[in-house]
């Protein structure tokens, strides 16, 4: 029996999800299976968008006889000639012989790899930006190397505003019926496999990922349908932040990845200890066993964490088979920008910990941090003070002296209710304010500079204006309530960083906060260089765009302190770290809040801070100095520039795709 779906009055989703699926790619674990996105147009064309894995045909082929309702299918688009979307494209073309094939020309010369088909007077080859008309949807084709394979193109419908993104922005998990992103809590239940399939389908290819999201850029997108997981018709911003992220190797969060292979748990004792020192000091850890947890879901976490710490036993003089299996996964997938510190264990002849060093060096941007801890069968007392001295390490660079964090006993009752003392007011200015909620038992907090009184009688009223991506500005509207912190002039950057430019989605930023001090509605407030705390309860809601408004009556006042409120303007002059003027290397535009550079001779207006959630008018066009051409060679297939003043090596391979000098030709760039 078919099942299909509509994505718009002309487009119906015709693919199929696989929960019986062991491994994707024979490789990935996918407990909770896989979808084949396949879709159909009608207009006076009709026209399939890919096809699907062979497990899942019959149902695939009965969904494409429904979706057709009786008409014969005129164009047939291939994205991408993986057999997980392309293996059922001849029994297609067999079932449909009027139906015209629509592809690039990798793609041609891939269908003639893979399958025995004369498509000789079946075939329209099209190239970037040529452009295609089924009637009412005109389509333009953009071509996308290497996400994931060389032949891979992408098709953008004009009409629609709906971007065919192939493998790009898809998801392991099957659909279940929920065909769009937003019909399931995707950003809380899909994004560890989102995050998971990223960076072990496509993660070896960054480079050109961006290239592709910086042609997306250009683009209006209504929808996004990718060939796996859901399609996307709000908050794609929000996933496009990760994609960023993943694709320019930058850590989600500041936290410690660390993972560990131990025979008979000497060294799992020690990473355990060594966790735990790191925890003590107010760092996130994520850890994992390397022969219990496979790699697909290690990589992925070092992807997402800025610190790894990577604890192997010495196996055959060399590293224990499951951490020398992660380390090849990490190699391979090109990982980047990490700071690592290593821990070996070896009875006789350690030497799991050089290898594992020696093999990451080769990856761009890996600093090693603290010495390398070397085991000789058990971790012992005296060598507790080298683990202490690389938490140490870690923990300086996570959570950066001065601790926030070091008032010792509550400034607050919160027993009782406290009157609203209207001291408080005289502290309000256009200053910054640490802005907290609490919903389901979560503590949320943001650095906000909108709060102020309006009206005097009582309740006393004020205002606050939240941007409406930042996470805790959905809190509040589902707790109804918030509390306001203002920040005196020694609040520390530190301060401003922790709660300013991470988002509540990735991190508890309460997590190892070592005091905890609420007004009586429950919601936490910062004790420590602030001069007064209010607790609101919203009675008003308005819709400004980019922000929400909030109206709330203050039911709790106190005054904490009688340090001066930190204006923004001082924030700006004396807290904010100036910035060494260093020439640009690239046009781009420079985030003055944050600090957060996006690569591109445009700034979209739509766009916002995916570290400080600003909008474009906080950013900077910063246009690079005139630099000399650098003449090279372009890779044909995948678009790798390689500078070179003479020939290429006849031994040169591409350090993406492999392919040879015959490859490539002269570029400057
Ligand atoms: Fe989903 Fe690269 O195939």
């Amino acid at each position: 029996m078919h099942f299909t779906r509509k994505v718009t009055q002309d487009l119906t989703w015709v693919g199929v999800d696989d929960r019986r699926l062991a491994v994707f790619e024979g490789v990935y674990g996918v407990p909770d299976g896989v979808s084949y996105n396949s879709y159909l147009l009608q207009d006076e064309y009709t026209v399939l968008f890919d096809t699907v894995d062979k497990a899942v045909y019959q149902t695939f082929f009965e969904n494409v006889r429904y979706a057709l309702q009786g008409r014969k299918l005129d164009y047939l688009v291939i994205s991408h000639m993986e057999p997980d979307h392309a293996y059922t494209v001849e029994a297609l073309l067999t079932r449909y012989p009027e139906t015209t094939v629509i592809c690039n020309a990798k793609i041609q010369a891939m269908l003639g790899q893979f399958f025995e088909l004369d498509l000789s007077d079946r075939l329209y080859v099209v190239k970037e930006g040529d452009t295609f008309s089924a009637g009412k949807h005109k389509f333009t084709f953009v071509m996308a190397p290497m996400v994931h394979w060389p032949e891979v193109m992408m098709t953008y419908d004009l009409t629609d505003k709906l971007l065919f993104s192939a493998d790009a922005f898809g998801t392991f998990g099957a659909l279940n019926g929920r065909l769009f992103a937003d019909e399931g809590d995707f950003f809380g239940e899909s994004m560890e496999e989102a995050r998971r399939y990223y960076t072990n389908i496509v993660g070896k290819y960054g480079p050109q990922v961006q290239n592709v999201l910086k042609k997306a850029a250009g683009l209006e997108l209504n929808y996004v349908c990718p060939l796996h997981g859901p399609v996307w018709r709000s908050h794609f911003g929000d996933f496009l932040e990760k994609y960023l992220q993943w694709s320019s190797y930058t850590p989600e969060e500041k936290s410690v990845c660390l993972a560990y292979a131990s025979v008979y748990g000497h060294t799992e004792n020690a990473a355990n200890i060594l966790a735990g020192k790191l925890v003590e000091r107010g760092v996130k850890v994520r850890m994992f066993d390397t022969s219990v947890t496979p790699a697909s879901y290690i990589v992925a976490n070092a992807f997402r964490c800025s610190h790894l710490v990577l604890a192997a036993t010495t196996y055959n003089a060399g590293i224990f088979v499951t951490m020398e299996n992660l380390i090849h996964d990490l190699v391979n997938h090109n990982l980047q920008n990490r700071k690592v510190a290593i821990m070996e264990n070896g009875s006789w002849a350690a030497a799991s910990g050089g290898l594992m060093k020696e093999a990451l060096s080769r990856l761009k941007g890996i600093e090693f941090i603290g010495d390398k801890i070397s085991l000789k069968s058990a971790l012992k007392e005296d060598q507790l003070a080298q683990l202490d001295a690389v938490a140490d390490a870690i923990a300086a660079e996570i959570c950066p002296a001065p601790p926030v964090f070091t008032v010792a006993e509550s400034a607050a009752s919160t027993g009782e209710k406290l009157p609203v003392d209207d001291g408080v007011f005289k502290f309000m200015t256009y200053g910054v304010e640490v802005l907290t909620t609490r919903v389901e038992g979560r503590d949320y907090g943001c650095i906000i500079n909108t709060a102020g009184q309006v009206a005097a009688s009582d309740p006393r009223k004020i205002t606050i204006s939240c941007i409406k991506k930042n996470h805790t500005c959905d809190m509040i509207a589902k707790a109804g309530k918030f509390n306001i912190s203002i920040l005196t002039e020694d609040a520390p950057y530190s301060l401003f960083e922790h709660f300013g430019f991470q988002s509540g989605r990735d991190v508890d930023k309460f997590a190892g906060v070592p005091y905890d001090d609420r007004t009586l509605n429950g919601i936490r407030y910062i004790p420590q260089f602030t001069n007064a705390v209010l607790s609101c309860e919203v009675i008003d809601v308005r819709d400004l765009e980019t922000q929400t408004l909030y109206i709330a009556n203050v039911v709790e006042a106190k005054v904490l302190s009688s340090g001066a409120s930190c204006t923004y303007s001082y924030y700006h002059a004396h807290i904010k770290p100036k910035k060494n003027p260093a020439p640009a290397q690239k046009e781009g535009y420079l985030c003055k809040v944050c600090g957060y550079f996006h690569e591109g001779s445009e700034l979209p207006a739509d766009f916002t801070c995916p570290l400080c959630k600003h909008g474009p008018e906080e950013f900077e066009h910063i246009v690079p100095e005139v630099r000399s051409a650098v003449k090279g060679y372009v890779c044909t297939v995948c678009g790798h520039f390689e500078p070179c003043d003479g020939e290429l090596p006849k031994d040169y391979t591409c350090p993406i795709c492999h392919h040879g000098p015959e490859d490539f030709e002269p570029a400057v760039q």
